[in-house]
């Protein structure tokens, strides 16, 4: 069903790798709901070939750009605005650490992948932002979302050092929020998301573990790609046009549980 939420936006949405990736979910329904826009990818995450059948499923063009160059950032910018002149949207669904996907140890941890994944992670965001206000891309009233994880927040051992690169990215998205809101009334805001089964989520150490304890924790289960999607369109609509500078919490309320009695039960002698 649709309900025309975005009908009429335009805009850019980075990350869809495959269609168990939360990009690629919110790319069908803001196709569903009204919106045009541009899909992007790094380019060797392209050469996979996925993202074809994504981009004639929702009549986008594609275009390829590492999130941390500012010159792939200019062309994909040019080509998006050639297309739309302005846009409403940007969604920043990017993540990656060299130290996780190579099994080092926080304490043992390389520092030269560490600045990798920090600029892919979270200086991409500042990157894409840049890029979008140097060419004056966002209509008044946009709104651009980053995907977080509450490790930003709190101790999760296997997350390593993307536990701080999320801290950075929800710290930009506040920072620059503030100064799009001045600028032309766009919101900046971050989802902080359930664990889901994807290809970056998969990458970290006990993962599917971690899904299991974190669904008996939250009085509402795990949130799915699919209902980040819907979460993510609201936030690209117009129902949503005062919130700002937030890191929201999409976690079937995982985030303000202590302990809940499923998890427990386990420990009652
Ligand atoms: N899966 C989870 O459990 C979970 C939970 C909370 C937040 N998130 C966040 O959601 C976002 C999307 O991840 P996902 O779970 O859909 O996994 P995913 O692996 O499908 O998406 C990650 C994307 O980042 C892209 N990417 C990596 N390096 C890039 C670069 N240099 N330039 C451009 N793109 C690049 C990948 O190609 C991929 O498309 C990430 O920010 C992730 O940290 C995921």
């Amino acid at each position: 069903m649709s309900y025309g939420l975005l009908k009429g936006k335009k805009g850019i949405i980075f990350g869809a790798l495959d269609s168990n990736s939360i990009a690629w979910k919110v790319a069908e329904l803001a196709h569903q709901e009204g919106a045009e826009f541009v899909l992007t990818n790094a380019p060797v995450a392209l050469r996979m070939g996925e993202l074809n059948g994504l981009a004639e499923k929702t009549g986008s063009d594609i275009v390829p750009a590492d999130a941390t160059s500012m010159e792939d950032l200019g062309k994909l910018f040019d080509h998006t605005l050639e297309k739309f002149e302005k846009i409403d949207f940007i969604l920043h669904s990017i993540g990656m650490s060299v130290n996780v996907r190579k099994g080092k140890e926080y304490t043992d941890i390389n520092y030269d992948w560490l600045m990798k994944g920090w600029d892919i992670s979270a200086v991409s965001f500042h990157k894409v932002m840049k890029t979008a206000w140097d060419k004056d891309a966002m209509n008044e009233w946009g709104s651009i979302l980053a995907l977080t994880y509450i490790a930003a927040q709190r101790t999760f051992p296997g997350y390593n050092d993307m536990a701080d690169n999320k801290a950075y990215l929800e710290s930009i998205a506040r920072s620059f929020g503030y100064e799009w809101g001045n600028k032309n009334k766009v919101r900046v805001n971050t989802i902080s998301q359930s664990p889901t089964l994807t290809t970056a989520g998969q990458g970290i150490k006990g993962f599917n573990g971690f899904v299991d304890f974190a669904k008996e924790m939250s009085p509402l289960g795990n949130a799915t790609a699919d209902d980040c999607a819907n979460y993510c369109i609201t936030l690209f609509s117009d129902l949503t046009k005062m919130v700002t500078m937030q890191n929201l919490f999409h976690d079937g309320g995982f985030s303000n549980v202590g302990v809940s009695e499923m998890v427990m039960n386990r420990f009652e002698k």
